[in-house]
């Protein structure tokens, strides 16, 4: 059957609001929004961040709010990252895996409070070191990566044993789903998600993020190996994307996680056409930036429900975003 005008007329079924409905092929749902959540351990509820207007860094008060709020709009899962305060950081971010430290604490708040809410944590040690590093770094000035791994299972499974849900390892070291997998086994922590950050650029966008946690004093320093592109990947490579989703997916990632999202949807469809386990996208602080300070120029609420659509439509089944609670109300 070839298709040809008059016959076919694309137009007919966009002609009204039901019929447009009828046939949408995806559909964004409070239920697909993760909300990340900034924590410090200070007594201010709410401190404001600097490079993203209306984000906040929460104390642990500050949270159990917010958490209250998100359940009650119908979002599902928090994110959390944590601000370090700078008398806690070291060369090897030990505090990463102190069980009494922040986000343990939180993760044991939160789910006695809120069971059904999801937690997510994130396994990285940039929080947690001096010099902003995803990892420790070695003589060379290069992130060590069987180093760094030992430190990250540490990590993992301190949050698990709190009680977070899944655990989000976003540091891109090689073999580290495998191992904290192992090490989650070993530890009787069968039902612990990991939800990798599988295909993790090394992006601009991220800049708002690190002032919001405090790690980018640290970085950019100018100096040889000061940003994070000897192990997140380059913006170049779409085809590397496959190979880091499929080892992680082999290693025991019960979840893919793309990131950026705006400047990867390509890379959100490619892994989804081909490892056949659930993909989520995180929106980025950058991408967020850019639609909350041009909301004079653009219209927010639409521009921010068409950008979420986007990454649905590239295939990802959820997604992280700083709009999750204004989504979510836009959307009710
Ligand atoms: C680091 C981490 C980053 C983000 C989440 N986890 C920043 C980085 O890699 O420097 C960025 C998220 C955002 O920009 O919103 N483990």
């Amino acid at each position: 059957m070839t298709r040809s005008y008059p016959n076919t007329r694309l137009r007919r079924l966009r002609a009204n609001t039901a019929l447009r409905a009828l046939v949408a092929e995806h559909r964004l749902a409070v239920t697909d929004l993760i909300l990340p959540v900034f924590i410090h351990d200070g007594n201010e509820e709410r401190q404001a961040i600097a490079a993203m207007p209306d984000v906040y860094r929460l104390s642990l008060t500050g949270l159990l709010r917010i958490a209250e709020q998100a359940q009650t709009c119908g979002i599902q899962a928090l994110a959390l990252f944590p601000v370090i305060s700078v008398d806690k950081k070291t060369a090897d971010g030990r505090q990463a895996y102190d069980d009494t430290g922040l986000v343990p604490t939180a993760v044991q708040m939160l789910k006695q409070q809120f069971p059904d809410l999801l937690v997510i944590t994130d396994v990285a040690l940039d929080p947690y070191t001096t010099h902003g590093h995803d990892g420790i770094v070695g003589a060379d000035g290069q992130v060590l990566n069987d180093a760094t791994i030992s430190i990250l299972c540490q990590q993992a499974l301190c949050q698990a044993q709190a009680g977070a849900d899944v655990v989000a390892p976003s540091d891109m070291m090689d073999g580290r789903i495998g191992k904290i997998r192992a090490t989650l086994e070993e530890h009787d922590q069968q039902a612990t998600v990991i939800m990798s950050y599988a295909a993790k650029y090394a992006s601009n966008f991220y800049q708002p993020f690190r002032n919001a946690v405090q790690s980018l004093p640290n970085l950019h320093s100018g100096e040889a190996g000061s940003d994070k592109r000897s192990y997140q990947m380059q913006i170049a490579n779409a085809r590397e994307a496959l190979v880091e989703a499929k080892l992680d997916a082999d290693e025991g990632a019960d979840i893919l996680l793309v990131k950026p999202a705006l400047t990867c949807l390509d890379i959100i469809a490619k892994i989804t056409a081909s490892v056949p386990i659930p993909t989520f996208a995180y929106q980025v602080s950058g991408e967020y930036v850019m639609l909350k300070t041009t909301k004079d120029l653009l219209p927010e609420r639409e521009c921010v429900l068409e950008s979420l659509l986007a990454i649905k439509r590239a295939g990802a089944t959820a997604i992280l975003t700083y709009y999750a609670l204004d989504a979510a109300a836009w959307l009710s």
